[in-house]
């Protein structure tokens, strides 16, 4: 996490206006709805929270898991500038345990990060969050895909510490019978590959949503 630490220093000037018209898209996308609870997995220096709270409302409520202390502090002073009561965020390794309490949630929004987790942990921590989701809830994903390298493919690799090469809305599409990829129409150039944007929702026992 050091290298998270460190870029968090200089996170939101590099790339908070680049990713916000995807943002929108994501959580769009994940058709929140006012009083729900919304897990942002890997949430950085929390960049979603605004779009976030103002879909859930002020009855609602958003947790941001992240392992790095650095991108925390930034998500936490953004939390108090804002003043928003109904965000909090937590230090949590999402190769690891899933947090007990974070059970039957409306909706995970997961924003360039799956890309970024260890290649042989990035598929379970995806699971396990697909598995804090209530039936009906929903799961939506934005991420940068490259199908081949080029030296900006690898140079945002190297600054993300990710694998662009990784088809991160795989096991959704196996788990959700209303899967949906969209690639976007995000320039290759500026974020290494495409962004794309996938969603998904846990099935209701006996149907229905
Ligand atoms: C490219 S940033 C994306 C942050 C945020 N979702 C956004 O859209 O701006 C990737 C994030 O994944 C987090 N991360 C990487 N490995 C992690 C792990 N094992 N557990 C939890 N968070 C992790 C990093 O700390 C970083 O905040």
């Amino acid at each position: 996490m050091r290298w998270y630490d460190l870029f968090a220093y200089t996170y939101d000037l590099q790339l908070e206006a680049l990713y916000r018209p995807w943002r929108t898209e994501l959580v769009e996308a994940a058709a929140l709805a006012p009083g729900m609870r919304v897990v942002d997995l890997g949430c950085g220096t929390g960049q979603d929270f605004d779009l976030l709270v103002q879909a859930v409302g002020p009855e609602g409520s958003v947790v941001g898991l992240d392992a790095s202390s650095g991108m925390l502090g930034r998500a936490r002073r953004r939390i108090a500038r804002a003043g928003w009561g109904n965000v909090e965020v937590r230090q949590v390794d999402l190769t690891g345990p899933w947090p007990e309490d974070l059970a039957d949630v409306d909706a995970v929004v997961a924003a360039m990060v799956l890309s970024a987790l260890p290649a042989d942990g990035w598929e379970a921590a995806m699971r396990r969050a697909w598995g804090a989701l209530r039936p009906g809830g929903r799961f939506a994903l934005l991420d940068a895909h490259a199908e081949t390298r080029t030296l900006q493919t690898r140079m945002v690799e190297w600054i993300a510490q990710a694998d662009l090469d990784r088809a991160v809305w795989e096991p959704l599409e196996g788990l959700a019978p209303d899967f949906r990829l969209t690639v976007t129409g995000a320039s290759p150039s500026a974020f290494g590959g495409r962004l794309v944007v996938a969603t998904g929702t846990r099935p209701v026992p006996g149907g229905g949503s």
